[in-house]
């Protein structure tokens, strides 16, 4: 072996890399994210070796003294990277070397940087899961608590982005509740899937010495080990559902987003955003701008862009490791980074917010939304069939629309003139108050229904 060649696999090359081919092949930029894992896994995985009596106690326990005091001096100083030692493997296993010498070199026994790379990456997309359910608990507590507050707030409820029926505010809150539940258990469904431990899986055949997967499996907190060596070292498949949980809890977050930012243009004016929330205009003095809101509905675009990258560096690979598979950590670690930041803003957002239940209650009135409350009274009052009421609802909004009033504005008279069988009564199911009371269906808008979900919700979250 010359001097120039890798000292960790150059034992047959005569010259050193390309300086080219040492840039392309380095991770060490980014797989250093890695190293409280690589660190964790390589002291499962040294124990057992001793344990096994595969290397001696004694030089175990100088690797094992030696990488505590690498995860020390990480932690203290962070990783001084050299492209040339590629990833964050080898720059342990150098460090090791220089602080204990050749025992450093018995630690890679019985196992290679494919199964090691495998173990340390499920261990940190097993932490991002659990991160991602502490935060959307979070983000689901916020919500519960503002529902609360509005359970009999009104407001429109939209279909189209049109005026459909009255509901209240609680209810249209506890709707992202019910989101934020689904991602939950995507994220907790993706979690039980991936907590089984590739390492012992080695190379991609398993290994000849007598190793003991369960220990090192049970040790770093995995439910067993990975039952196939060649899937154990090949798939990303663990990435995959992250990165599906991810993409759909962005979605919802960046729908929620997109209803903040209308509710906060002038024309709906549903909410304030508070100073700490919004950013101003260099230009406009008047401008209150969502910014936080529109660039959570920005990040989920990225979020989902995440998905499409790892879906397709997997799509056409032969089994089983391709160094392809090196580029599975960025796409993760951005997911994870703008997934948590979304989440923080989300809450914060939610928790903060200033509902103006004054305007949402207008727009309610506003826009004709009990007309479907009309006909529904004269189906249920005057045996009217569906068709027919309907036709004598659309009748009502018309004649209020060719007037500029409200549907609460107008009189019996006005009423009496389209249909005699309108009434007294009829009139007050025009009323918005009474239209969101009367829908009172299991999981229905009124406020008795929503307190009631509010309940269930906090059960819910007293379990979790
Ligand atoms: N840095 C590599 C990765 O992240 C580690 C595995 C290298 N394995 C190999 N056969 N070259 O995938």
């Amino acid at each position: 072996m010359s001097e120039d060649a890798n000292k960790m696999w150059g034992g047959r090359f005569k010259s050193a890399a390309h300086k080219v081919m040492q840039t392309i092949n380095a991770s060490i930029s980014f797989d250093k994210h890695l190293w409280r894992q690589d660190i964790a896994a390589s002291k499962a995985h040294v124990a057992m070796l001793a344990k096994q009596g595969i290397i001696e106690d004694e030089a175990a326990q100088r690797i094992a003294d030696g990488l505590d005091r690498i995860a020390a001096e990480y932690a203290r100083d962070g990783i001084s990277e050299d492209p040339s030692l590629e990833d964050i493997h080898m720059h342990v296993e150098a460090r090791l070397t220089e602080l204990i010498g050749p025992d450093a070199g018995r630690l890679h026994t019985a196992r290679s940087r494919n199964d090691q790379v495998a173990t340390d990456f499920r261990l940190f997309v097993r932490d991002a899961c659990d991160e991602a359910d502490a935060q959307l608990a979070s983000f689901q507590e916020a919500l519960v608590n503002r529902a609360e507050a509005h359970a009999g707030t009104i407001m429109p409820g939209f279909t189209h982005l049109q005026s459909g029926q009255p509901v209240t505010l609680g209810h249209h809150l506890l709707a992202y509740f019910e989101m934020a539940a689904r991602d939950r258990s995507r994220f907790a469904d993706a979690r039980k899937r991936m907590n089984l431990c590739p390492l012992g899986a080695a190379a991609l055949a398993g290994t000849s010495y007598p190793i003991d997967r369960d220990a090192t499996a049970s040790a770093l907190g995995f439910d067993g080990p990975a039952r196939n060596s060649i899937d154990a070292v090949s798939d990303r498949d663990f990435a995959l559902d992250y990165l599906m949980a991810a993409s759909a809890c962005a979605l919802h977050l960046s729908r929620l987003a997109e209803e903040i930012v209308i509710w906060a243009s002038q024309p709906y004016g549903f909410v304030k955003l508070p100073d700490a929330w919004s950013t101003g205009s260099s230009i406009m003095p008047q401008k209150r701008n969502p910014d936080a809101a529109e660039l959570v509905r920005g990040h989920s675009g990225r979020i989902l862009g995440t998905l499409v990258s790892m879906a397709t560096m997997l799509k056409g690979l032969p089994l089983a490791y391709a160094k392809d598979l090196q580029n599975d950590k960025p796409p993760l670690f951005e997911a994870r980074e703008l997934l948590t930041l979304c989440l923080e803003a989300m809450g914060g957002m939610v928790a903060d917010l200033e509902f103006v239940p004054g305007a949402m209650l207008a727009a309610a009135r506003a826009g004709h939304a009990t007309a479907t409350d009309l006909a529904d009274w004269l189906v249920r009052e005057q045996d009217v069939p569906f068709r027919e009421a309907h036709h004598i609802a659309g009748a009502v909004v018309a004649a209020a629309e060719a007037r500029s009033l409200t549907l609460e504005d107008l009189s019996i008279g006005d009423l009496k003139a389209i249909d005699g069988r309108l009434d007294e009564a009829a009139l007050k199911a025009l009323g918005v108050e009474s239209s969101v009371a009367s829908r009172d269906s299991f999981g229905g808008t009124a406020p008795d229904q929503v307190r009631m979900q509010i309940k269930a919700a906090r059960d819910y979250l007293a379990r979790r």
